[in-house]
């Protein structure tokens, strides 16, 4: 293995923002090991990254099991020598008020979306402080920033992954480790059925403005070549974060707009 060969792993890689970030990637040569649950979809995106170039890794495992998420990361530097880029992105949404949402459902969002993430970048940086250098990179949402209706559960684990990598960034200054904690808007994935169908309500849209997965996984290219704290794959989403610090009663009035309906309301709107 050629020492400048850049390894990254990449959780939740078999579809969306993983997906699109896995074949972005490619182009730039490096060694991928890539995880999700579904084997079949996953080696399918392990193929794509092949094609494109660049070696690839397949690994089924689950980002809930923190041994998993050892081997995940120790698969890499078995394999490709070395791990430079963790990017925890696995994760999935509910929807609904906190009297809405059982204490199962917000358990089971913690296990994927925080402990998941905790679980990888905990993995990883035993690796990065061995080699003295590594990035972390941990896909938030604008959620994980500011709150929006109806996602109290979901944007409290989006804000705990941020409070973990804030604290992390904040350790180790000076170091050859950096962590980047990145934050898209509604993108066109997966999500809003996965979200549907574990909400148990009719085809959630995306509320907001939206972009592809590409978008953000030039985003988070680019991060990669020159890490930076936080990355805005939707510029303009950024006006959100400085409207809310200055002004959040207002910016409460504002985000109130994205309540969601069910898609056959009849017209109504619950309060
Ligand atoms: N789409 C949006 O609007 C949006 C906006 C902001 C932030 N995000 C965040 O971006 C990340 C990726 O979301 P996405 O939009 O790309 O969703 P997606 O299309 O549903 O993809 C989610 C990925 O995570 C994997 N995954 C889910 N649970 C897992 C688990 N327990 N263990 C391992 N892998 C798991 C899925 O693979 P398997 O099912 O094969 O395991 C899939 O590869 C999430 O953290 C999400 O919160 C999304």
């Amino acid at each position: 293995v050629a020492s400048d060969l850049r390894v990254v792993a990449i959780t939740g890689a078999s579809a969306g923002i993983g997906r699109a970030t896995a074949i972005r990637l490619a182009r730039n040569g490096v060694a991928e090991v890539l995880c999700a649950r579904r084997a079949a979809a996953l080696e399918a995106v392990a193929e794509e990254v092949r094609a494109a170039g660049a070696q690839a890794l397949a690994i089924v495992a689950d980002v809930t099991d923190a041994v998993a998420m050892e081997a995940f990361a120790a698969a890499a530097v078995s394999r490709f020598g070395r791990l430079d880029v963790m990017i925890c992105n696995a994760g999935f949404g509910i929807a609904g008020a906190i009297d809405e949402i059982s204490p199962a459902q917000m358990r089971q969002l913690v296990d994927v979306n925080y402990m998941g993430t905790f679980h990888a970048a905990r993995a990883a940086m035993r690796i990065f402080r061995r080699q003295n250098t590594g990035h972390l990179i941990a896909i938030s949402s604008i959620v994980g920033k500011r709150g929006v209706p109806s996602m109290g559960a979901y944007a409290a684990t989006k804000f705990a992954q941020v409070g973990l990598i804030e604290c992390l960034r904040a350790e180790i200054v000076g170091s050859g480790i950096s962590a980047t904690a990145v934050y898209p808007v509604s993108t066109e994935t997966e999500f809003f059925e996965i979200m549907s169908r574990e909400t148990g309500k009719p085809m959630m849209r995306a509320l907001g403005p939206r972009q592809q997965p590409a978008q953000v996984a030039d985003a988070i290219a680019r991060a990669i070549e020159r890490p930076v704290p936080e990355v805005y794959p939707h510029r303009s989403s950024r006006w959100l974060v400085w409207l809310n610090t200055f002004a959040p009663g207002l910016t409460d009035r504002i985000v109130s707009r994205l309540r969601r309906r069910p898609v056959r309301a009849k017209g109504a709107a619950r309060s």
